[in-house]
């Protein structure tokens, strides 16, 4: 069985019905404080529990025969980050030591991490490849690459095999679940929300920086394409030992700009626009070079095009105005 954790979030709820097509059988964990117990596919194990709960932790190991774990419950707003960096270096990297320590004490020596872009804070190069320098800007990024580097030992130091997916920006949708975040905390998401008269207009954060059109650029990824990759990356451990990185992108970079113009023609809506000033912990101009996950993983994305990003999100929302209404 694959340990999920996260799984009633945006990403790890697509990631369990990805890997329960995929024949898998799924434990799927979540506290609950973000994601939506729906969106858990019907045929997963759900248990309601902190990443942080030790004898929780250790009994779910106990109770199931857990084959390796992937890792998805985080706190993820960067903005937030930096209002509350305790909660989020307690959550990020604090909680899940503990669910490392429980499954190495239970035999389990398989983990896959989703990691972030924002390690690499404002990149040193374009495109990103996993050798750019990592420099976080913003206390999220700090949380994710701090844990990246405690799987780089517990793999040299214990029996542990892991790899470090880090997503660049994650958007879309599958046919049954998607991003239900009150409010609305990516960038398509937000166009959405605007899109569908949820919100009165989009806040642009600087429109004076160094790019095309002054917006920063960032590289879109399907969700679907993200789920893909865990299930190549855990048939990668199969063979490899010890701990690899591989970012997960398109290799394209959009501005800001040209995301709400594709949005506008996909879903035929004006979607307004307000200027607002820069915010601290936003790097221009983030593109991947996935070429490492390309070649070792086999992973290829089949979704490279915005627009197919867009218009799966836009379909889910009509289909779901409410979200996943469990609040
Ligand atoms: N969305 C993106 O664009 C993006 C990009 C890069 C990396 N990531 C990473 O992907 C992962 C999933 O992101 P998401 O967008 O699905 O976020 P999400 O908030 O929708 O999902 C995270 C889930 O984890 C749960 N959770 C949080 N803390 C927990 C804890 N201590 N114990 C148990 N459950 C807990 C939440 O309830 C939520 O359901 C995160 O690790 C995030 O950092 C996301």
């Amino acid at each position: 069985m694959i340990l999920v954790t996260g799984a009633a979030g945006y990403i790890g709820s697509i990631l369990t019905e990805k890997l329960i097509d995929s024949g898998y059988q799924v434990v799927a964990l979540d506290n609950l404080s973000k994601g939506h117990r729906s969106a858990v596919h019907k045929d997963a194990v759900f248990v309601k529990a902190d990443i942080g709960d030790r004898p929780a932790i250790n009994g779910l190991f106990q109770n199931y025969t857990i084959d390796a774990v992937m890792h998805l419950a985080a706190d993820t707003e960067v903005e937030r980050s930096f209002a509350e960096p305790y909660h989020f270096f307690f959550n990020n990297v604090a909680s899940p030591l503990n669910l490392l320590d429980c499954m190495l004490s239970n035999n389990v020596g398989t983990f896959i991490f989703s990691s972030s872009a924002a390690v690499y804070g404002e990149p040193a190069e374009i495109p990103v490849s996993e050798v750019t320098p990592t420099c976080p800007i913003n206390p999220y990024g700090e949380t994710k690459l701090m844990f990246e580097k405690i799987l780089h030992w517990f793999s040299r130091t214990k029996s542990l095999n892991s790899v470090a997916l880090r997503y660049f920006n994650v958007a879309g949708a599958s046919a049954c679940l998607g991003e239900d975040h009150k409010p609305a905390s990516t960038l398509i998401a937000a166009i959405i929300d605007v899109a569908t008269g949820n919100r009165d207009f989009l806040p642009v954060f600087g429109n004076d920086y160094d790019t095309k059109d002054g917006t920063c650029i960032r590289d879109f990824i399907h969700v679907v394409d993200i789920a893909d990759a865990h299930i190549k990356a855990l048939q990668y451990l199969q063979s490899k030992k010890g701990f690899h990185i591989f970012n997960l992108g398109n290799g394209d970079g959009y501005s800001v700009m040209e995301v709400i113009e594709a949005a506008r023609k996909v879903t035929g809506k004006s979607i307004p626009v307000k200027l607002c000033p820069r915010r601290p912990g936003d790097p221009v101009n983030v593109i991947s070079s996935a070429s490492l996950a390309r070649s070792e993983l086999h992973w290829k994305p089949s979704f490279p095009k915005i627009e197919n990003l867009i218009e799966s999100a836009w379909i889910w929302q009509n289909q779901h105005p409410q979200g996943y209404n469990d609040f």
